[in-house]
């Protein structure tokens, strides 16, 4: 009798659709370009993906880490993957497969990098600091999602600009919602998209500390812009920032999350925080630095030093918050970009301004960075660091490893 042929496995790389939210840090991480997306789903290409595993620590949500073995010429297509609403099960593999499924992964199955690969691309580190805490992940899921009640929702801009910013708090009653400064929920707007199916969740960070909106409840902050242009001027509604500008107190809102576990702050005594922001990007940077005031009395805090890129005074969201807080407290730096009579200035600038100061801040291994807001400061943002320690005769290029394998230099852009 003719043995069968043997047939190639392969452990396919997939990502859950119920769990993913959308964020589109795989497809960023990705150093060879094996994940893509449509309106609906984020999915990796078979015949690209080597099983690097880089895009794997960055996912805030764990969705990214399922594989299933499969006979590599009937592999999942991206056709398949894009139609998904749920994972397919394992399915057995034929027996020409030969081996055994725990087998056949040892042996014929693209093998996973041995340590977590980083690609050299990416910006910021996969870890978190050493003394983050730990944070909970994926409590509650597209299918389980929470239901929050609103008890405040006001504007933290000029009414007269065009910059339509809320700081929107959420409270859970008696249900568990535990959370860090730097994680973020996703909210579930209600309704349909336009092929009928349930709006995914859209994702916002945190704008409140551990401890609450308000210290001791159980409640939390969000900052969100209403958006109603695209990234090209061109005019869009957001469907999820309207729904939530929108709200009035005593909604509910469905809340899924919480998600992040590498954007945390350091937890050990005189961490010192660099914090670089556009707009609705000073949420964590909100949390954070409320964190560090909620304890000044401690004596324990570290320095914390801002950079802050909004248009105008006016369109700064928390500008009066924000310029309350002592001097000695906080370095805070504004980099407006269309005030009236004032040259243009992005944070990248200040950055450059204030060289001496971040070199001595960098030259500390307690320092931390967190760069959040626009997509387009990343590459800026990098340069300013570059030259400000290359000034100083160091090699960035060094320096930019070490903290990133220290956790110490985190990005979160759109
Ligand atoms: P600009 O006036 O050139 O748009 P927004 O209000 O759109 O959220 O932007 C927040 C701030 O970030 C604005 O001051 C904006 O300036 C600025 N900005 C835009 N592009 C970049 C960039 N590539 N790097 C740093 N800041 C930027």
């Amino acid at each position: 009798m003719n043995a069968a042929l043997p047939v190639e496995v392969l452990k396919q790389h997939l990502i859950d659709p119920e769990i993913c939210i959308r964020c589109n840090t795989c497809e960023e991480t990705c150093p060879i370009d094996a994940i893509t997306h449509d309106s609906n789903n984020y999915v990796v290409d078979p015949d690209i993906c080597n099983g690097c595993m880089a895009c794997v620590p960055p996912c805030p949500t764990g969705s990214i880490d399922n594989w299933r073995l499969v006979v590599r010429t009937e592999a999942y297509s991206l056709q398949d993957q894009l139609g998904w609403d749920e994972l397919p099960r394992e399915q057995p593999l034929p027996e020409a497969a030969g081996a055994a499924p725990a087998e056949a992964d040892a042996t014929l199955a693209p093998a996973p990098a041995a340590a977590v690969a980083i690609p050299s691309a990416a910006p910021g580190a996969s870890v978190p600091p050493w003394s983050a805490a730990h944070p909970y992940v994926n409590l509650y899921t597209h299918k389980t999602p929470v239901t929050a009640t609103v008890v405040g929702n006001y504007r933290v801009t000029g009414a007269d600009t065009d910059s339509d910013i809320h700081h929107i708090v959420l409270d859970f009653g008696e249900l568990p919602f535990p959370v860090l400064e730097g994680q973020s929920i996703g909210i579930l707007p209600p309704g349909a998209d336009a092929q009928g199916r349930p709006h995914h969740a859209r994702q916002y960070s945190l704008a409140s500390p551990r401890d609450g909106e308000r210290a001791g409840y159980n409640n939390l902050s969000l900052t969100v812009k209403r958006v109603t242009e695209d990234h090209q001027g061109q005019s869009a509604h957001g469907v999820c920032s309207n729904y939530l500008c929108d709200l009035a107190k005593n909604d509910t809102v469905q809340v899924i999350g919480p998600f992040g576990h590498t954007f945390l702050m350091p937890n050990h005594p005189r961490a010192n925080l660099i914090m670089i922001c556009t707009g609705t990007g000073s949420a964590p940077m909100r949390a954070m630095t409320e964190r560090y005031r909620r304890r000044i009395e401690t004596g324990e805090n570290g320095r914390l030093l801002l950079f802050f890129g909004a248009r105008t005074e006016r369109e700064l969201p928390y500008f009066g918050p924000l310029m309350k807080l002592p001097r000695d407290f906080i370095d805070i730096n504004l980099a407006l970009s269309r005030e009236a009579g004032q040259p243009k200035r992005y944070v990248q600038d200040l950055i450059r301004e204030r060289a001496a100061a971040v070199r001595e801040l960098l030259a500390d291994r307690n320092t931390c960075i967190y760069v959040c807001g626009l997509k387009g400061m990343e590459v800026g943002v990098l340069d300013a660091l570059r030259e400000v320690t290359m000034q100083a005769g160091q090699d960035w290029t060094i320096l930019h490893d070490v903290l990133r394998r220290e956790g110490r230099l985190h990005f979160e852009t759109y």
